[in-house]
């Protein structure tokens, strides 16, 4: 029998100890992949090549290539900070004066959904955000059964972030890779073919990542086929005056199908419009047939906001209800617009312009007829494989550039490498 002795104890005691520091829980997990868009970025900032390029993110920046904070959320900020305010925590729901109007904002001051009040309305944070807490509440309430149809191809966020929502996700067609335009017959008829009662993701404006929108009739087409098929539109729009300068415009989609009596979920982000990316503020909308059903479905909204993350950021929000309540800088957002949609049409144009002066054989006209952040190029994986590892060019591999992050610093290099990649 072992005799213990104060050395043996001691000893067996750090055995212990270290047994349980080198024991793993965690052995199984394996390494998962980069994200596909925000891995680029953590690529990029490794490179040492001083002539890199982050075409990866859509994230506007300016004709020097720098990140760029509009003027009115800069006026917007002066104010907030004169107000010395306070960092209570908000409400649930967020800042009532703040989503109000990004509603508003959307379906038009003379909605007859907001006159009804037949919307649940809630501050969620940013476009991914309120994407996640419409999905979480349409997989408790229709409790997974309902497929979620995504357009193919479509951001790539969608798919894991309805899957983690409880649903069941499947694809329509949308793009067609031979005319680098909308597939529209094969949009309708994927829409034809879907089981009754499916949720349908449509993107509102400046599709991600092809930047082919369906124009006015193919949208009324699309929703007066849905309504036939009885199918539900969950409109993800995260470009809204950002994509064409003007907000209506951005909102033909969704007042289409507001005014052809649709119900349907609406995701809002002022990511790109307000440039306000890292502040994370965007707004859900839950449409309902009427103004008591629209309570019972906010006060469900709360509680699954609540054990998420509790109520959102306070800072982005006043941001963005100072500039859509103050007439003042209301109009110099809508200037900020315009200034950003105009410049991303011009780089849209001179990319164009100077593959065809360096001598490119092949068709570029989609890039000029594209619109919103991103230009889906139409590069092949290998071709982008060499824009990468040659160029420093960093670059989605389904071809997609933002063409928001070119410059004149950077634009002519950016054509020199894509016209030595496709030139054979
Ligand atoms: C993008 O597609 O690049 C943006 O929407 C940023 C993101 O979160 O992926």
């Amino acid at each position: 029998m072992l005799k213990l002795t104060k050395t043996t104890t001691f000893h067996l005691q750090a055995t212990s100890t270290n047994y349980l520091r080198y024991k793993s829980w965690f052995a199984d997990v394996k390494m998962a992949p980069p994200d596909a868009i925000l891995g680029l970025t953590e690529a990029y900032l490794k490179d040492k090549n001083p002539k890199k390029v982050n075409l990866g993110v859509g994230a506007y920046r300016d004709g020097n290539a720098q990140h760029w904070v509009l003027p009115s959320v800069e006026e917007a900020e002066k104010r907030i900070f004169s107000k010395k305010m306070n960092k209570e925590y908000a409400p649930i729901l967020g800042l009532a004066e703040f989503y109000n109007r990004s509603i508003e904002l959307a379906l038009g001051k003379d909605s007859e959904i907001l006159q009804d009040k037949r919307n649940s309305t809630a501050q969620c944070l940013s476009g991914t955000g309120s994407l996640r807490i419409g999905a979480a509440f349409l997989g408790i309430f229709w409790k997974g059964e309902r497929l979620v149809h995504l357009p193919t191809p479509t951001w790539p966020n969608h798919r894991p972030l309805f899957m983690h929502s409880g649903l069941k996700v499947a694809s329509y067609s949308y793009y067609s890779n031979e005319t680098f335009a909308l597939n529209a017959q094969g949009l309708f008829d994927s829409l034809r073919k879907m089981p009754e009662n499916s949720i349908v993701l449509l993107q509102a404006c400046a599709h991600n990542p092809t930047g082919v929108d369906p124009n006015r009739e193919q949208w009324c087409e699309i929703s007066q086929i849905m309504k036939t098929r009885n199918l539900y539109p969950f409109f993800d729009l995260a470009y809204l005056g950002f994509a064409s300068g003007d907000i209506d415009k951005d909102a033909e989609a969704i007042r289409i199908f507001a005014s052809d009596g649709h119900q349907f979920c609406l995701a809002q982000s002022f990511a790109k419009n307000m440039g306000l990316y890292g502040e994370r503020v965007g707004a859900l909308t839950i449409v309902c047939s009427t103004k008591e059903e629209a309570e019972r479905v906010t006060s469900n909204v709360k509680t699954i906001i609540r054990p998420m993350y509790s109520s959102p950021p306070i800072h982005g929000a006043r941001i963005a209800k100072e500039i859509l309540n103050d007439n003042e800088l209301y109009c110099m957002w809508l200037e900020d617009l315009k200034t950003m949609a105009n410049r991303t049409m011009n780089m849209r144009k001179q990319l164009t312009d100077t593959l065809i002066a360096l001598g490119s054989k092949r068709s570029w006209e989609h890039i000029t007829k594209q619109i919103g952040m991103f230009c889906f190029t139409g590069l092949k994986p290998e071709q982008v494989a060499r824009l990468t590892k040659e160029f420093s060019i960093y670059m989605m591999k389904d071809g997609r550039i933002a063409v928001v992050a070119l410059s004149t610093k950077n634009i002519a290099y950016v054509a020199e490498a894509i016209h030595a990649v496709t030139k054979e």
